[in-house]
C-alpha cells in the first residue's frame, strides 16, 4: 500500500490509546510516513485532509464509544475514496463498534482499509495491579506495532459482523442515550473532595468536554455532560474525586497526567 502522510485523530481517556497511537506512529515513522497527530477533542472533522489517509482511535465505553467520538466520526466530510483506518483500545468486549463504524465512513465515501480492537488494561470498576497492567500494555504494545505494519503492507481488513455488531450497537445506543440523562448526570456526578482538593485545576484542564468549572470557593465542580472518560479521576494529584463505579477506589492512569495538560 502507497502511503505517504497519515492524520492520526485519537482520544484517549486514561492513557492506552495514547500509548497505542504513539506506538503506531513511530513504526508508520520508522517506514519513512509523516504521521500527524491530532487530539478528537481539539479537533474540526471538517477540517481533515482527504489527500492524506486517516486515521482514528479511541477507547471503547459502553460497548461502544464516547458520544463525543461518534459525533466526530459522523461529522466527517464527505470525500470521494480517502483511506480510514481505525483502532480501539479496549478492556475486554466490543462488539457493536466495528461494523457500524464502517457503515458511516463507507456511506461518506472513504475507503475503510483496516480496523483493530487492542487489548489494554481496563480502567474501571476492577482495576488490576501494575505488573498485570503493565504486561497487558506490552502485549498491547506488540499487537499495535504489527497492526501498523501490516497496514502498510495492506493485509489489513474492516470487516463487519452483520446481525451481530448491529444488535449490539443498538444496546449500546440505548446507553450512550442514557448517560445524557440529567438524573443519571445526578446520580454519578463526580464529587471532588474538598477535604483533599488543594484548587489546583488541573481537572479542568484535563476534561475534554470542557464539563468542569471553577465553583464556589475556588473548587471545581462538573457540570451535566460527562461522558465518563475518567481522565479527572484518574490524574487527579491528590486523588481527590471518588468515582462510584470504581471498586475500592481504585484508579488507572496509562501515562503521565502532562501527556494530556496543553
Ligand atoms: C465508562 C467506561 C466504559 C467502558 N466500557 C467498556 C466496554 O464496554 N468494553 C470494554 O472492553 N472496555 C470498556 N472500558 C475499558 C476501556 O475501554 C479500556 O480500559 C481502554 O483501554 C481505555 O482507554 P484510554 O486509557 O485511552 O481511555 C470502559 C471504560 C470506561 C471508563
Amino acid at each position: 500500500m502507497n502511503i505517504d502522510n497519515i492524520d492520526f485523530y485519537y482520544f484517549s481517556g486514561t492513557g492506552n490509546t495514547l500509548l497505542v497511537v504513539k506506538k503506531m506512529k513511530d513504526t508508520f515513522e520508522e517506514e519513512g510516513i509523516n504521521v500527524n497527530l491530532f487530539k478528537i477533542e481539539d479537533s474540526n472533522p471538517a477540517n481533515i485532509n482527504p489527500e492524506h489517509t486517516i486515521g482514528v482511535a479511541f477507547p471503547v465505553a459502553y460497548l461502544s464509544t464516547y458520544p463525543f467520538v461518534w459525533k466526530f466520526i459522523k461529522s466527517l466530510p464527505q470525500v470521494n475514496g480517502t483511506d480510514i483506518f481505525m483502532v480501539d483500545t479496549l478492556g475486554g468486549f466490543s462488539g457493536g463498534i466495528v461494523g457500524p463504524m464502517r457503515e458511516i465512513v463507507k456511506k461518506k465515501g472513504y475507503n475503510p482499509i483496516g480496523a483493530k480492537e487492542i487489548q489494554m488494561p481496563i480502567n474501571v470498576f476492577y482495576i488490576q495491579d501494575r505488573r498485570t497492567n503493565e504486561k497487558k500494555i506490552q502485549k498491547g504494545l506488540i499487537e499495535a506495532e504489527k497492526y501498523a505494519v501490516d497496514i502498510i503492507n495492506g493485509k489489513v481488513k474492516w470487516d463487519r459482523v452483520p446481525v451481530l455488531s448491529d444488535g449490539i450497537y443498538l444496546l449500546s445506543i440505548g446507553a450512550l442515550k442514557l448517560i445524557g440523562v440529567d438524573l443519571h448526570q445526578k446520580f454519578f456526578l463526580f464529587n471532588p473532595d474538598r477535604k483533599k482538593c488543594n484548587k489546583c485545576g488541573i481537572c479542568l484542564e484535563l476534561c475534554p468536554l470542557e464539563n468542569i468549572k471553577e465553583g464556589e470557593n475556588g473548587y471545581p465542580e462538573h457540570g451535566l455532560h460527562c461522558e465518563y472518560c475518567l481522565r479527572c479521576v484518574s490524574f487527579c494529584p491528590r486523588r481527590a474525586i471518588p468515582a462510584k463505579f470504581n471498586y475500592k477506589g481504585k484508579t488507572y492512569r496509562g501515562v503521565k497526567a502532562k501527556e494530556f495538560l496543553k
